[in-house]
């Protein structure tokens, strides 16, 4: 069954959580069930237990596939979520002995995704990343995609399995996606650089799934962007051109609900998606003031952003939803060398204005001037910076390099600089940075 198919309707699903000595337990669970209810699942019965390792076959124990079973049959439910990572023979196995469906955590998360792309690229990168998966696991028909092509004339030599015409399937789609997101990533590509001759600062908003991204992008940028109460509404980032100061105008872009756990493998397949984060002049940091976990969730937050190389970008606090705390004041907190922090509501408005005035002093532009020693192989940056208008002096050194002055914008220097692979520290002395 393929939940993005159902009915609005939330699907029967039996829940799984197996404690292997986890101190994280309760709250682990609790984010469990709100993942199944953004996926569009109404867990009918939650089944946990403990365990040492996981068993080879079945990864739950065989007493624990009877109760499972039982809970499927009082129940009526259609699917069986774990919230672990399966392996092909384990799901296949348990799906064999439960006799219905069994998603497991990443492909719950996949669901999810599924469900909330919204732009089209988002859609391709999620059809790959299920796609991807899907390929290592196959051991049924792949039989909606025959459909799609008409079921004729698939199949190969007289001699071709079903799992060969599978196969062959799945990778003439994927060869197909790439390529169109190829497309796409050109003209991304081409946003990027049109934005950048402009200089238009970009900043990003980033945070725990549900923290109030979209509302705040709407609330500063004016625009309807998809709010609603579940885990991961945003999958793809917005842009959105915002002005934050009467003279400061700024590209806004909403970003997919991080979590913790998020597979490694599906980072990277929305990694051009997550590069706006990597390349943002700031980043707005958006947090739920009331979760229980909220160190927790900022934590995991930052784990995620150093991880898709972002970790250097500069960032402001937004401590989200003080509405609904009574003992919460709008106040804007400035800490020596930590970030600067904004307490407000983007549902009510009070404390935006804070929050602009602070990202427009962040985005100042700020024009150094600065000696550059560019070595011979970074042709590519001096004719950036001279396109810029940024050099005003410049002399041939003694390797084949350039000494230049240049007056330009820091943080759009340190931008152009990463986009070349070079490093700042580098260029400032002359060592070589190649
Ligand atoms: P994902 O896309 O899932 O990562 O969520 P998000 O961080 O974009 O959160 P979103 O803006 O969708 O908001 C999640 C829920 O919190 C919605 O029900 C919002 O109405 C609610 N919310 C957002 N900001 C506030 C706020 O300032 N106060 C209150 N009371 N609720 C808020």
């Amino acid at each position: 069954m393929d939940l993005s198919h159902t009915s609005p309707d939330s699907t029967p699903a039996v829940l799984v959580h197996i404690d292997f000595r986890n101190p994280r337990f309760n709250e682990e669970l609790d984010e469990f069930r709100q993942l199944a209810e953004s996926a569009s699942l109404s867990a009918t019965r939650v089944i946990s237990g403990h365990r040492s390792v996981p068993h080879a076959r079945l990864f739950v124990g065989t007493g624990k596939v009877e109760e499972i079973r039982a809970a499927i049959a009082e129940t009526r439910s259609r699917v069986v979520v774990v919230n672990h990572e399966l392996s092909p023979g384990q799901e296949r196995n348990l799906e064999k002995a439960c006799g219905c469906r069994v998603l497991d955590r990443i492909g719950l998360i996949l669901e999810i995704f599924a469900q909330r792309a919204r732009s089209y690229e988002g859609k391709l990168q999620v059809e790959l990343a299920r796609l991807e998966r899907q390929s290592t696991r196959l051991v049924r028909g792949w039989t909606h995609l025959e459909r799609q092509k008409g079921g004729i004339g698939l199949r190969g030599g007289p001699g071709e399995t079903q799992l060969e015409t599978d196969r062959r399937l799945i990778a003439r789609r994927m060869k197909n996606i790439h390529a169109r997101l190829e497309k796409v990533r050109h003209q991304r590509q081409q946003g990027r650089r049109l934005r950048r001759r402009n200089t238009t600062p970009l900043v990003s908003l980033v945070g725990y799934t549900n923290a109030g991204k979209s509302t705040l992008f709407n609330r500063l940028t004016g625009a309807m962007v998809y709010a609603a109460d579940k885990l991961f509404a945003t999958l793809d980032p917005t842009l959105r051109q915002s002005r934050v100061a009467p003279d400061r105008t700024a590209v806004l872009s909403d970003t997919v609900g991080f979590i913790r756990h998020i597979p490694h493998g599906l980072i990277k397949s929305f990694h051009a998606t997550l590069q706006e984060v990597a390349e943002a002049d700031l980043l707005l940091h958006v947090v739920d003031a009331n979760a229980e976990q909220r160190d927790l969730h900022m934590q995991q937050v930052n784990g995620v952003i150093e991880e898709i190389g972002a970790g250097a970008v500069p960032q402001i606090i937004v401590y989200n939803k003080i509405d609904m705390n009574p003992q919460l004041q709008p106040r804007v907190e400035m800490h020596n060398g930590g970030a600067p922090a904004v307490w407000l509501s983007a549902l009510s408005g009070t404390g935006v204005d804070a929050l602009c005035g602070l990202m427009a002093r962040v985005l100042q532009p700020l024009p150094e001037i600065e000696e550059l020693h560019l070595p011979p192989g970074a042709g590519a940056l001096r004719a950036r910076l001279f396109e810029f208008g940024a050099v005003s002096r410049e002399e041939c050194d003694e390797r084949g390099g350039w000494i230049i002055q240049v007056s330009i914008d820091p943080r759009a220097l340190r931008r152009i600089a990463r986009e070349q692979g070079l490093e700042m520290d580098a260029l400032r002395t002359g060592c070589d940075s190649l």
